[in-house]
């Protein structure tokens, strides 16, 4: 017997981490950040001068390398995040890594090392757990599927928001409505478990709603479910 999982999915920049870390921390349960796995893989592979289509090599490193995540308490402070050790919460976020990720999200052998660690830390369940393909691939028996989306100038702006407040340097929103369009694309047209809503996931179109708004939405959703 397991305790419930909460799958939240949706295009890069529909606010699904900020969500995800509300409606976990308002129902009491862990969250799962399987963005930042695959983040950590690529800021390895770009560390270790890895060629991003030498798939061998990769499939290697992802089936030895270990990845630790550490869920903070403080809603404010970022999840941490550990590969072989080495503290790269940080350095998971910037546009390099952001730029090539998804290349490395599309290999076969990347997506079973990580999916198989996911489903791992998923058996006890009471999570909730962000990403593509979560409610159609990971946990296909969550009870709570969501798919969060909004229109990429909305998401280019939250981006823009985000990097101010990280104190980032300034990307214009051209350039961020560029960098997403073109991520969404590659996320939803690789072979791989692309991004897809789940056939039973519910869909949240947030442009115009804040963060609490569609926290309080998708808590309501579980409440009605459970
Ligand atoms: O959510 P985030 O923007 O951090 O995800 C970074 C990238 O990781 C995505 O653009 C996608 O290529 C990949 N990803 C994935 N499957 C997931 C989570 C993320 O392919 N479950």
């Amino acid at each position: 017997d397991r305790q419930p999982i909460i799958a939240i999915d949706g295009p890069a920049g529909a606010g699904k981490s900020t969500v995800a870390r509300q409606v976990a921390a308002e129902l009491g349960l862990v969250y799962l950040d399987t963005g930042a796995m695959y983040r950590a893989i690529t800021w390895l592979v770009i560390q270790k001068g890895i060629a991003l289509d030498d798939e061998c090599a990769i499939a290697e490193l992802a089936h030895t390398c270990k990845i630790e995540l550490t869920p903070s308490q403080d809603l404010k402070s970022p999840v941490r995040v550990w590969i072989d050790d080495v503290d790269v919460t940080q350095e998971i976020r910037t546009v390099e890594v952001t730029s090539k990720v998804s290349a490395i999200a599309a290999q076969t052998a990347v997506r079973q090392a990580l999916v198989n660690q996911q489903q791992n830390w998923g058996k006890k369940g009471g999570l909730v757990a962000e990403g593509r393909d979560i409610g159609s691939h990971v946990f296909p028996d969550a009870e709570v599927k969501i798919f969060l989306t909004a229109s990429v100038s909305e998401r280019a702006r939250r981006r823009q928001q985000d990097f101010k407040k990280q104190g980032q340097p300034e990307v214009s929103l051209e350039q961020l409505e560029r960098d997403i369009a073109e991520r969404d694309w590659k996320d939803s047209t690789r072979k791989v478990s692309p991004l897809q809503k789940a056939a039973d996931a519910v869909e949240l179109q947030t442009d115009g709603m804040n963060i609490s708004e569609v926290a309080a939405q998708i808590i309501n959703y579980y409440h009605q479910k459970l």
